[in-house]
């Protein structure tokens, strides 16, 4: 049986696959794909066994650093990551959840400081059976990863 895919196989860079459906163009800013000027082809929305639907992140010629990729898991915890040589999957990264994350995420805690001050957020990350859970440093509140929007 021969493979078609959806979108073009690249000859070197970083395939981000089995992304949650929803959530590429929140990690492309994450990133900050745009304004590296990266060449990125992007899939929405795609059918997949695993997750019905997903989305899906091409950059070429170029690595993701460890950071960046354990920051996608926040995302989408399934995604996997591939390095691509050559047209060949050369590796698949292994990620872990980062213990915190600045910047990304605001409290939605409607008294917290970091919503009147000039202050970049600051979240605690742990998990907590298959749900994430993010914690403010500044309001020492927690909340589940579902409940906390995006600065991005
Ligand atoms: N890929 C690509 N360009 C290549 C080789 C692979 O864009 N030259 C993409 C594939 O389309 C896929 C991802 O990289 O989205 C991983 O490739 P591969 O491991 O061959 O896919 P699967 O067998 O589906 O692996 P898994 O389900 O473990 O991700
Ligand atoms: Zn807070």
């Amino acid at each position: 049986m021969t493979k078609t895919l959806s979108v073009s196989a690249i000859q070197n860079g970083t395939v981000i696959d089995h992304i949650a459906e929803g959530q590429a163009l929140k990690i492309i800013r994450l990133l900050r794909l745009l304004e590296k000027k990266y060449t990125v082809t992007v899939g929405l929305n795609l059918p997949s066994k695993r997750l019905g639907l997903k989305d899906l992140i091409k950059i070429e010629n170029h690595n993701l650093t460890t950071e960046e990729a354990n920051e996608i898991t926040i995302f989408a915890p399934l995604a996997t990551i591939n390095i691509i040589k050559n047209f060949e999957v050369e590796s698949k990264v292994i990620t872990s959840l980062p213990s915190s994350i600045t910047n990304v995420f605001i409290c939605p805690n409607i008294s917290c400081i970091t919503l009147s001050e000039p202050i970049e957020s600051f979240f605690f990350i742990e998990e907590q059976g298959q749900k994430i859970k993010l914690t403010c440093k500044f309001c020492e509140k927690p909340f589940y990863r579902n409940e906390v929007k995006v600065n991005l």
